[in-house]
């Protein structure tokens, strides 16, 4: 008679190969992957950015996150290191404080119709966004990045997060099951591409301007950082800076890039495993690191840490 043990090893050695094909398997994931992934499970995944993005947002401006405002939205998660009150004139910290507060609406929304996910622990402080910078220039940055220092810094460290939050929004969306989480995916993807809109136009004004005490100016950081993601997401380009070669502008007609998209100029879609690829830095979604050192929290975030357990990695 099979016991729970004898059974546990059966799995394993089921799992095993399986396991070890996927990571040999240099192709990008299917447009819905983790195909058993139910409509919850992947608000719960995209509910990692919007935590993220809640407590980049709400310190940058406020110097304080979202434990100020509702602290039960956490279930218990810790709270993020690092944050801190940007240095940021009036205008930019009108624009990022409302940035905060729809990230909390976005959340509170998540919860009430999903139950939500424990917040993960975040990386903001300077060291990591100075790191993810020196990784998309190539070298250390001296002095290191540090995006509370000024709103040009502050403002290409916005360019690097509510982005991927689009790119997964559009990817997840056609994955969806139930009315209800197409009319919630909608609503989240419109005031998501308009954050990005607004973060990049403010950018594209001073594009030419060089990121003070950097030899750098603002499009060259943001093609750097896009290109890193790219690189990071390995599937192709689905990441563009302020000014592109033509080949990659709208109708291959222009050299302004004030919106990414694609050839048609439609968003650019990436699965749960490129975003953890990007997020994590590692380029390895079962390899945790950068905004979220201990992983994204939620069932499709937590299998593939599962898995990296399993191969003993
Ligand atoms: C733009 O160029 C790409 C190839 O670089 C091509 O596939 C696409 O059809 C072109 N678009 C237009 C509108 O000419």
């Amino acid at each position: 008679m099979a016991t729970p043990s004898t059974l546990c090893c059966a799995v394993l050695l089921f799992l095993f190969p399986l396991q070890f094909m996927a990571t040999t398997t240099p192709s990008c994931p299917g447009d819905c992957d983790p195909t058993d992934a139910d409509d919850n499970d992947r608000f719960h995944f995209a509910q990692n950015l919007e935590f993220l993005e809640a407590e980049f947002f709400l310190h940058g401006a406020l110097g304080k996150g979202l434990d100020a405002f509702e602290p039960e939205f956490a279930k218990g998660g810790p709270p993020p290191i690092g944050g801190r009150r940007a240095n940021l004139d009036y205008l930019t910290r009108r624009i990022i404080e409302e940035f905060g507060y729809q990230e909390i609406g976005h959340n509170r929304e998540i919860v009430r119709r999903t139950g939500g996910i424990p917040r993960p622990l975040i990386d903001i402080s300077s060291q990591n966004f100075a790191k993810l910078f020196d990784k998309a220039v190539g070298y250390n940055l001296d002095p290191p990045f540090d995006p509370y220092e000024d709103p040009i810094k502050y403002m290409l460290a916005v360019y690097a997060i509510p982005y991927v939050g689009l790119n997964g929004y559009v990817g997840t969306t056609p994955c969806l099951k139930k009315f209800a989480s197409k009319q919630l995916v909608a609503g989240l993807l419109g005031v998501e591409s308009g954050q990005d809109a607004a973060t990049r136009e403010w950018l594209y004004k001073k594009g030419d301007e060089k990121v003070e005490p950097y030899d750098i100016t603002v499009v060259e950081f943001t093609n750097m950082i896009s290109g890193l993601r790219n690189e990071l997401g390995k599937c192709g380009i689905k990441d563009e800076g302020l000014i592109v070669p033509k080949e990659l502008g709208a109708e291959n007609r222009t050299t302004s890039n004030v919106l990414s998209a694609d050839s048609n100029s439609l968003s650019y879609p990436r699965t749960p495993q490129e975003i953890l690829r990007i997020v994590y830095s590692t380029g390895d979604e079962h390899r945790p690191g950068g905004f979220f050192p201990e992983g994204a929290n939620g069932r499709i975030a937590r299998e593939y840490l599962y898995n990296d357990q399993l191969r003993g990695l």
